[in-house]
């Protein structure tokens, strides 16, 4: 089998797609990206994954891993985190598989960026608990202990303390809207991280998303005990892990 596999990540206003080679993590052809269709509507995006399965022109045999915001069980999206509430308790597996006439493994978007760190990136020689979280729109999570996947861990919506969700009070989206400086972001993201090390005890926490750039900017104020380290797979991050997720579980 082709170690080459598609990597699509749906998000709220970008569908990005690559051919990965999963036996390094690198891409394999250029980053393609379209704009998520209005609504993100499972057949709209469906529709928006063929054209880009169609542009990338991957070898026959080759496996797709889609990853979305939302919790994924057995193929079936659970939630939907900027698309449409349609994918609620939707066969999204088996729509994709129909559309893209390919073998398909649907998973959540943090879970795709973790298993590429846990990979290839900042997580390939941990061991014990890590905790990946991605900092967006709204705050993303993964969950490994020795590298196996605790799938759909949703930790940006905990409650912690006053703060009902606390994505929408520790996320980039967050200290955007607010207009806070990255100071008070780094101590909002403390009471995040500072929970989660309560909860959990980990030995390592990787932080991804966009923000993650220019994560010296922002990681010296937040005082927690867990080494804490910038992912490395960036803004592809989604892409690899879907695919290399597909390889493993199809
Ligand atoms: C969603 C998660 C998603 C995260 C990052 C959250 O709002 O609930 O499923 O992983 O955003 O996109």
């Amino acid at each position: 089998m082709t170690p080459i596999a598609v990597g699509i990540d749906v998000g709220g206003t970008g569908i990005k797609a690559a051919l990965v080679d999963t036996s390094t993590g690198e891409l394999a052809s250029t980053r393609i990206r379209i704009a998520t269709p209005d609504g993100g509507e499972p057949d709209a995006v469906a529709a928006v994954c063929k054209d880009l399965l169609d542009q990338l022109k991957p070898p026959s045999d080759a496996r797709v891993g889609v990853c979305l915001p939302a919790v994924v069980t057995h193929g079936i999206t659970r939630s939907a985190a900027n698309i449409s509430n349609n994918w609620i308790d939707f066969g999204a597996e088996d729509l994709l598989t129909a559309a893209l006439n390919r073998k398909v493994h649907v998973l959540n978007d943090a879970d795709a960026a973790g298993v590429a760190e846990m990979t290839y990136g900042a997580g390939r020689n941990a061991r014990g608990v890590t905790i990946l979280a991605t900092l967006g729109t709204g705050i993303g999570s993964a969950l490994f202990v020795d590298k196996a996947l605790v799938p759909n861990t949703e930790f940006g919506h905990l409650d912690i303390g006053e703060y009902i969700d606390i994505e929408s009070y520790a996320s980039y989206g967050a200290f955007q809207r607010d207009q806070i400086s990255l100071e008070q972001w780094g101590k909002r993201l403390e009471k995040f991280f500072a929970h989660l090390e309560k909860l959990f005890s980990p030995d390592l926490f990787i932080v991804g998303g966009g923000a993650s750039k220019s994560h010296e900017e922002f990681f010296p104020f937040i005082k927690v005990k867990t080494q804490l380290v910038p992912a490395e797979t960036k803004n592809a991050a989604g892409i690899i892990g879907a695919a290399t997720m597909a390889v493993q579980y199809l």
